[in-house]
């Protein structure tokens, strides 16, 4: 399968309570990791047990180097991971000590993501986006590039899965209508419907319903300790975490279950069985903190899906 999007440097500080705007909260110590949403979820999708190449943009900068370095040791492909002049993505993470996180984004490498980068501009095209039966992306790379990798999807018959993080504001209606499967958090999801957010189960089943009518195949709303909503043209449901997990960090975990979902979507599984297995993962991942810290393997998210449950929702 293809993952396109963002690899950034993750600088993190952990703290009791997150900071009011204005405020300032006194932490504990600065770490780096790497992350950045597309390349914690390659690095998802290939723990999960799929071929991955990962498209992406790197710096000519020491961090840059080191993370090629890096994705390539973890076993993706070559192909894919370009580097351009300037410096790396860098995100900055704050931790409470819920896990629960802010995050702000200095995309750098990543906005240079672009078609031409990748040879796709003057009708040539090199093939780079031409690999796997699932295209996942997010949002952190242009869009336009979003766009040819799912397009080139579709001209191979290729599923196409989309979490659109971050949400700046309402998406381009033709990046909806190319996903086969939208995977918002609850945030994302009322961003992208035009709704204010809501908590209650029936408020985040109209917002489903809603990002339906705007053209995507599917939608599978993440939320949190509360497991993920799947609603389609033909069965909603609710699928519920396995119990008894400590959180450490909840920084990546949509990741995971994206890539999760993707990679269970690659090869074959139904959509409602590939939910689980991504619930599963997502569900295991925040046990350690960083984002790419707690990606689990196959194996034992196969073992944790026993313990998800299915729920569904009567459509009214
Ligand atoms: O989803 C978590 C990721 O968001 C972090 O790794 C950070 O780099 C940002 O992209």
């Amino acid at each position: 399968m293809l993952v396109i999007g963002s690899a950034n440097v993750d600088i993190s500080v952990s703290v009791d309570r997150l900071p009011a705007p204005g405020e300032t909260a006194l932490g504990g110590e600065r770490l780096e990791r790497w992350g950045g949403k597309g390349a914690n979820q390659a690095l998802a999708a290939l723990r999960a047990g799929a071929r991955v190449r990962f498209v992406s943009a790197t710096g000519d900068d020491p961090a840059g180097a080191a993370y090629r370095r890096r994705l390539l040791s973890e076993g993706l492909q070559r192909r894919g991971l370009l580097t351009v002049p300037g410096p790396t993505g860098t995100a900055l993470i704050i931790v409470d000590g819920a896990g629960r996180n802010q995050i702000a984004v200095s995309p750098g490498a990543n906005a240079r993501l672009t078609p031409r980068l990748m040879g796709l501009d003057k009708a040539k095209n090199n093939g780079i986006l031409e690999f796997g039966d699932a295209v996942l992306a997010q949002l952190e790379i242009p869009a336009a590039s979003v766009i040819a990798a799912f397009r080139s999807a579709k001209r191979r018959g290729a599923v196409t899965i989309l979490n659109p993080a971050p949400a700046p504001g309402p998406l381009s209606p033709k990046l909806i209508q190319l996903a086969d499967v939208i995977v918002p958090n609850e945030i994302e999801a009322a961003v992208l419907a035009g709704r204010a957010a809501s908590r209650s189960e029936a408020g985040l089943l109209r917002i489903c319903r809603a990002l339906l009518k705007k053209g995507a195949g599917s939608v599978v709303l993440t939320a949190g300790a509360r497991g993920a909503l799947l609603h389609g043209k033909g069965e909603s449901a609710w699928v519920r975490p396995p119990g008894g997990i400590r959180v450490a960090d909840t920084t990546g975990a949509g990741d995971v279950f994206s890539g999760a979902l993707a990679a269970s979507l690659a090869e074959g599984a139904t959509l409602k069985n590939a939910v689980r297995f991504a619930v599963a993962a997502g569900a295991l991942s925040v046990r350690k903190k960083g984002a790419q810290e707690g990606i689990p393997g196959r194996k034992v998210i196969r073992e944790a899906l026993k313990k998800t449950l299915w729920e569904p929702v009567m459509r009214g």
